[in-house]
């Protein structure tokens, strides 16, 4: 597999903190080829052999603005078994609902653009359901739990112009962990 040309901005850069605006069908080629291309980059990602050889940071997700494109579009890839991937891609999502029970990734959440340790979780529900469209503009509702609602939610955060670190409390950077449940 080749590594597919894109290049992820470092939290440095400004456009990662404005807000992504909705997008219009039917999507043009261009934006139908970033997202293979986005979803290739996050397989190959996972895969330890192309990891290794292109010095790739792991990452599941994806949004447009961290290539530099303003529209509400993310994607993941999901392994959800040892050399299964589940590819999600993600159009002017809305959350519709959300479970009262908070989660929160006990290692830390991570991120492509943050390219730094950072201290801290960052709660989230632990279900959310979301409407979306696909690339053919199809709506469509899905509902997500544990890891990939953290995605998800990681993600539409993306969309508003806010990084995970920017919802870590630096002077109480556990805060939330008392009314969540580690994952
Ligand atoms: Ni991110």
């Amino acid at each position: 597999m080749e590594l597919p040309n894109i290049k992820i901005l470092d939290e440095k850069e400004k456009v990662l903190h404005q807000v992504s605006k909705e997008v219009e069908f039917p999507l043009p080629d261009e934006d139908k080829k970033n997202i293979k291309d986005m979803l290739k980059y996050l397989r190959m990602s996972q895969i330890e052999e192309y990891s290794n050889k292109y010095n790739l940071r792991p990452g599941m997700g994806l949004s447009y603005v961290q290539i530099g494109v303003l529209k509400r579009l993310f994607v993941i890839c999901d392994e959800y078994e040892e050399g299964k991937f589940k590819d999600y891609i993600v159009i002017n999502p809305k959350i519709i609902s959300e479970s009262e029970e908070m989660i929160y990734v006990g290692e830390g959440e991570g991120c492509l653009s943050i390219n730094r340790e950072v201290e801290g979780i960052v709660p989230r529900h632990a279900r959310i359901t979301v409407e979306a469209y696909d690339e053919n503009g199809e709506k469509y509702t899905i509902r997500v739990r544990e890891e990939i609602a953290v995605a998800f939610q990681h993600e539409i955060d993306h969309l508003n112009g806010i990084l995970f670190t920017d919802k870590i409390d630096a002077k109480n950077p556990y805060k939330g962990k008392n009314g969540a449940r580690e994952i």
